[in-house]
């Protein structure tokens, strides 16, 4: 992997205009912005008109590098395209070039700073580099005021119009399935505001902030079907179900709860279809639909009636370990992973509905890898695999699997575990408990024995909270104030203590 660029070579780039790119051409390295992979998820949304042309170059060099970041599907071929003002460029990622493809402007938007394509075999492969790819642009929008414009005004919109005329005029090599369409309008900066809520608390709050940038997640973006037996937590089941397809702040066009990925006129096909499959049962994610016109109210609605609400929860469809079944139904589902993400459409044939799966499969990776978790796409799913998943997990009609992510902590090195085993640190913690519950969630970078502990401001152990093995990522622990004796402990100030593997993090909390 190249090195990124120093900041002095940034400040460079950002000023040299995409018009004064003309001909075949080395580019520069990608550059490294400060804002995770989940901040960006949050932030993401399309602008579809009113935008110009004056972007610099480097954000059409980073949203090209992470196109070619994103894993393959099993497409026989796979090749990147971009239309700019003056010219339609094919670009190697294997030498950071782009040449001449067809000389000439022929872009969809004549508003458009650039457009890339992706030609791909399956729709799949071409969801996750244009989802990769639309992440990348948005990093450049830079933090802000919540309710003001950033400045840095980068935005996207994936046109299924833009990729017809492309299909049409840029005369690639294979079709091109999928163009996402850059250019500058006033833009909202990214936002840290986290608006899911759990109607049921099946699901902690997902983190809309991650401790790692967008760009070392892409750069570090692999895929391991090795695993350790340790289950995923509820945290990081919660994080990952977030990622690809939680709800986000900002609402569409057409006034629907934004996600984090795009859908065609804001169909979300995937709503209600991603399965988590683990050692109790099948559950189902669900982003929106919870109570009558609106939070709340109590009353389920099946998922997808109200495209305005917004929830985080999981619904559980059947009981029991259906595990192997569902690794019995296809022989590429690696066998040892805790956990499974199913993600089903409603209808395999639509090449929207199949990159709309190849956005959400995407975010599964690079979520699991922000994680420090080992990750496994099983895609393209044959027909047969398709129906051996759905039989084996008893899918109801219009829930088709199309692919399949297998989850869990990395079975990793002795070598790894020296490295950097049991780093933690905590992530959300209140400061006093009045009634009710303390909760501290942490993060982990690597799995190992986990102690958790509540001392007095003497520093005598007052109550052991947890002392087990834990998987990398998010956890949290619970406390209700009282000591082991199972009595409320005097009002005061404690210290929740959590070790692991020689690194310790530590929370005051005042008790009420
Ligand atoms: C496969 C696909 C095709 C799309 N085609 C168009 C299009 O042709 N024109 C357009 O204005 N928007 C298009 N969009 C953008 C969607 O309308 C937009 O993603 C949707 O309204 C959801 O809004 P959001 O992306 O802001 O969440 C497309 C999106 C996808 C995923």
């Amino acid at each position: 992997m190249r090195l990124f660029l120093c900041v002095v070579c940034l400040a460079v780039l950002l000023v040299a205009p995409l018009s004064a790119f003309v001909r075949a051409e080395s580019l520069p390295g990608p550059v490294r912005h400060a804002y995770s992979f989940e901040q960006l998820s949050n932030s993401r949304y399309s602008v579809h008109t009113g935008f110009d042309d004056s972007l610099p170059q480097q954000v059409m060099v980073n949203v090209l590098w992470a196109m070619s970041r994103a894993p393959g599907a099993g497409s026989e071929y796979r090749e990147f395209y971009v239309a700019t003002p003056n010219n339609v460029y094919r670009y190697d990622p294997a030498s950071y070039s782009l040449t001449v493809h067809r000389a000439g402007d022929f872009r969809y938007n004549s508003g458009s700073a650039f457009e890339v394509g992706v030609a791909a075999s399956r729709p799949e492969e071409a969801g996750m580099a244009i989802q990769a790819g639309l992440l990348a642009g948005a990093a450049f929008r830079g933090s802000g005021v919540r309710g003001q414009g950033s400045g840095a005004d980068v935005v996207s919109c994936p046109m299924q119009w833009a990729a017809d005329n492309a299909a049409a005029g840029w005369k690639p090599n294979h079709p091109i399935r999928m163009v996402d369409v850059f250019g500058r309008a006033a833009s909202v900066p990214l936002d840290t505001l986290c608006v899911a809520q759990s109607s049921d608390s099946t699901l902690p709050l997902p983190h809309v902030v991650g401790p790692d940038t967008f760009e070392s997640v892409l750069a570090d973006l692999h895929q391991d079907s090795s695993f350790s037996p340790v289950g995923l937590s509820l945290e990081n089941v919660s994080q990952l179900c977030w990622a690809a397809y939680g709800v986000t702040p900002h609402l569409t066009y057409n006034r629907r709860q934004g996600v984090t990925v795009p859908t065609a006129t804001g169909s979300y096909y995937l709503t209600g279809r991603i399965y988590v499959v683990g050692e109790d049962g099948v559950e189902r994610y669900h982003n929106r639909g919870s109570g009558v016109g609106g939070q709340g109210s109590g009353v389920r609605m099946s998922p997808g009636v109200n495209l305005a609400t917004r929830d985080h929860r999981l619904e559980r469809v059947a009981a029991g370990d259906r595990r192997p079944e569902l690794r019995g139904a296809s022989a590429r589902i690696p066998g040892s992973a805790p956990t499974y993400f199913v993600v089903c459409v409603p209808d395999t044939a639509a090449d929207q509905v199949m990159e709309e799966a190849g956005f959400a499969g995407f975010q599964l990776l690079a979520q699991a890898r922000a994680l420090g978790l080992s990750g496994f796409l099983v895609v393209p799913l044959s027909r047969a695999e398709r129906n051996a998943i759905a039989s084996a997990l008893s899918l109801p009609s219009g829930h088709v699997p199309a692919l399949v992510f297998a989850c869990g902590e990395a079975a990793t090195s002795t070598a790894d575990n020296e490295r950097d085993s049991g780093a933690v640190r905590i992530v959300r913690a209140q400061p006093a408990i009045r009634r009710g519950q303390l909760r501290v969630e942490y993060l982990l970078s690597r799995a190992g024995d986990v102690r958790v502990e509540v001392f007095d401001m003497l520093g005598r152990p007052v109550r052991l909270l947890l002392d087990e093995q834990q998987s990398s990522g998010y956890h949290a622990a619970t406390w209700d104030g009282t000591g082991e004796a199972g009595a409320r402990l005097k009002r005061g100030t404690y210290l929740v203590v959590i070790i692991s593997g020689g690194a310790v993090a530590k929370h005051k909390v005042t008790l009420g």
